[in-house]
């Protein structure tokens, strides 16, 4: 092991992170009512630059007045390259950041994008009074953002997470794209002919890179990597695979852009039984050999590693989490 320890983020649950416009205040309910994890209100690009002033309105009272239900509010300020962005924070955190957890920056491009907004969310924070730190999500989604992605995940103790924006990732990089956050058929290689001179297409996950790096990025500072959105939200099966396949990665969570994601990202995102009941298993395996005063644990005649003890302790933290969530 290394010396240096990682700090941890507060241990949010993360699996679904809804995306809901701040000028859409009839969403607002139906959100505030749903499974989701995480909410995050949004200023940015789902809201049209006349509309911006009467959505931080709306999000405003609608952080006040409405129950969320204990779920986790974030708000999407506008870019720090945006005359709206310091309005956003100020107005957004005097009048309702004791009812705020997170701020989400979009378009992170360096780590002094982080320090600038550190510095202006601890001002106001300090004059509120507030008692609670509102904590930063980056959104990783340029192509400085993501050469920048280990700076910027180290750059604050607010910083919780970090998410793949894959749609302006594309357009930054100039992928060529067919579906928000899809596959793309022409990515893809041919095996060598067989002996028939067959020759199969094997599509790749153009995504890969990108996500392995945030995930990279956001584990070796202690922060969540969180997968962006899936546009295409009639398909189901293939929001579903591409959740996997960041889940696979090391990613805690992924977004919903349409209600109807929330419970595919849930199930994804949340451990099977199979899993829990191991990961219980392996910290009464080291209950017990504690009491015996034995240094080796051992499990199903394994012996079981310091790595896997942290991990059975954050499985079971997460499932204990989930069960309240569920009650709640
Ligand atoms: C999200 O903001 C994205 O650009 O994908
Ligand atoms: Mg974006």
């Amino acid at each position: 092991m290394s010396f240096t320890v990682i700090d941890q983020a507060p241990p949010r649950l993360n699996r679904s992170e809804l995306a809901v416009p701040g000028s859409n205040p009839a969403f607002f309910e139906k959100a505030a009512q749903s499974d989701v994890d995480v909410i995050f209100l949004d200023l940015e690009d789902a809201v049209a630059p006349d509309e911006k002033e009467q959505a931080r309105k709306n999000i405003i009272q609608a952080l006040n007045d409405i129950d969320w239900r204990g779920k986790i509010m974030s708000v999407r300020i506008n870019g720090l390259d945006t005359h709206y962005m310091y309005r956003d924070v100020v107005d957004v955190i005097e009048q309702a950041g004791a009812n705020l957890d997170l701020i989400m920056i979009p378009k992170a491009g360096c780590k002094e994008d982080i320090y600038a907004l550190d510095m202006l969310v601890s001002q106001i924070e300090a004059a509120k009074k507030l008692k609670k730190r509102i904590g930063f999500e980056m959104i990783i989604e340029t192509a400085l953002g993501m050469q920048n992605v280990f700076d910027i995940a180290a750059a604050s103790p607010r910083n919780e997470s970090l998410h793949f924006g894959v749609a302006d990732y594309a357009a930054s990089t100039k992928a060529k794209t067919t579906s928000i956050g899809g596959p793309n058929p022409n990515y893809h290689i041919l095996t060598d002919a067989d002996s028939s001179g067959k020759r199969d297409v094997h599509w790749g996950d153009m995504w890969h890179y990108a996500v392995a790096k945030m995930v990279v990025a956001a584990r070796a500072n202690g922060l969540r990597p969180i997968d962006g959105p899936f546009g295409d939200f009639q398909d189901g099966d293939g929001y579903q695979a591409q959740a996997h396949r960041s889940a696979t990665l090391g990613c805690e969570g992924k977004w919903a852009i349409h209600p109807s994601q929330i419970s595919l990202a849930n199930d994804v995102f949340t451990p099977t039984e199979q899993e829990t009941t191991k990961a219980q298993r392996i910290l009464d395996a080291m209950a017990d050999a504690q009491k015996q005063g034995k240094g080796a644990v051992t499990l199903d005649g394994r012996l079981i590693d310091i790595a896997s003890i942290k991990q059975a302790q954050v499985m079971v933290e997460k499932a204990k989490a989930i069960k309240a969530r569920s009650k709640g």
